[in-house]
């Protein structure tokens, strides 16, 4: 049966914890020098409308590591709903390819992907939601502290795709996500609503410190996301409160971690003293989003043979 992975609360945690798993044989198995051919001879296609490093280059070489093969189709190349229709375009890509990944403006169109694909979607990211991040970011922090539901994972920003695809993790996992936005950059109300609603622990509050106290992780991204660029100074002063920095991490735990999605904008969000210093794991989160995409693209293709 195809299935998308287009948001974290689509998925039973021991769906998810399957994927997790299997991103970690993944990377014992690359690091040991060992090759699999998973996906030999299959097709990926990446439909990107914003720029990206990361997404680009690991899910190109996570399908190359795998045996597979992965096409870029740049913003100008596509025009996504204005050279030709979202679903036609879907319906052009099922025939030629195994996958599309998708980086969109609007997650609406993730949707339209889906509904017109026979081939498995993967949101590489949405205005609403960056599930592959989330999902390798919790494989970091299992990673690091052999566990996820023990952990308080504190955020300082905007209620954005990053936070809402966290709210849906902490449904899922069983951490405790505390959120720390300025007033009128809440997450995704629906989100949150269906989070809590499944038992998820989660504090929206405008109190960096009450969110940080406590926590095991310290978490940011930007304060103006991609197709934003035109709030960037009027954001700077309003989340400027929000800023990890050394005061901040003061009110988390002693040996609390340091995360970012990256790109990040050290002197806003960050500064450059706790991005470069020993608590941050940037780029771990970096590295895992191969072995985790990976394990997304063997588990999607695993289902299509199932029934
Ligand atoms: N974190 C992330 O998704 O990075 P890119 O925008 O570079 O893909
Ligand atoms: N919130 C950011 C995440 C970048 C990975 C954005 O959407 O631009």
């Amino acid at each position: 049966m195809k299935r998308d992975f287009l948001a974290l609360a689509d998925f039973a945690t021991a769906e998810l914890i399957e994927i997790l798993d299997l991103g970690a044989q993944l990377k014992r198995e690359l690091k040991s020098g060992q090759r699999t051919t998973l996906l030999a001879g299959k097709t990926l296609a990446m439909i990107f409308e914003k720029p990206s490093l990361r997404t680009r280059v690991t899910f190109q070489v996570g399908m190359t590591q795998l045996g597979g093969y992965a096409v870029y189709l740049t913003p100008a190349d596509i025009r996504l709903g204005e050279r030709e229709s979202v679903a036609d375009i879907a319906r052009n890509l099922d025939r030629l390819v195994d996958f599309i990944m998708a980086r969109t403006m609007r997650h609406e169109s993730q949707l339209e992907l889906a509904r017109y694909a026979s081939a498995p979607v993967i949101n590489g990211l949405s205005d609403l939601l960056h599930p592959c991040q989330v999902l390798s970011d919790c494989f970091t922090v299992r990673e690091r502290r052999g566990a996820l539901d023990n952990q308080k994972v504190a955020f300082l920003g905007d209620g954005n795709n990053m936070a809402n695809s966290w709210i849906s993790a902490a449904a899922r996992f069983g951490f405790h996500f505390a959120l720390a936005c300025p007033k009128g950059y809440e997450p995704n109300a629906a989100i949150l609503a269906a989070a809590r609603a499944d038992g998820a622990q989660v504090t929206v509050t405008h109190d960096p410190a009450e969110a940080l106290a406590e926590a095991d992780i310290a978490y940011t991204d930007v304060w103006a996301s991609m197709g934003q660029e035109d709030e960037a100074e009027e954001r700077k002063e309003i989340f400027a409160p929000f800023q990890l920095n050394t005061a901040a991490m003061k009110k988390a735990k002693k040996d609390a971690l340091v995360m970012h999605c990256l790109p990040a904008h050290r002197g806003e969000e960050v500064t450059d003293e706790i991005i470069e210093g020993p608590a941050s794991i940037v780029f771990d989160q970096a590295e895992n989003r191969l072995h985790v995409q990976k394990a997304v693209l063997v588990w999607l293709n695993n289902q299509m043979t199932r029934g």
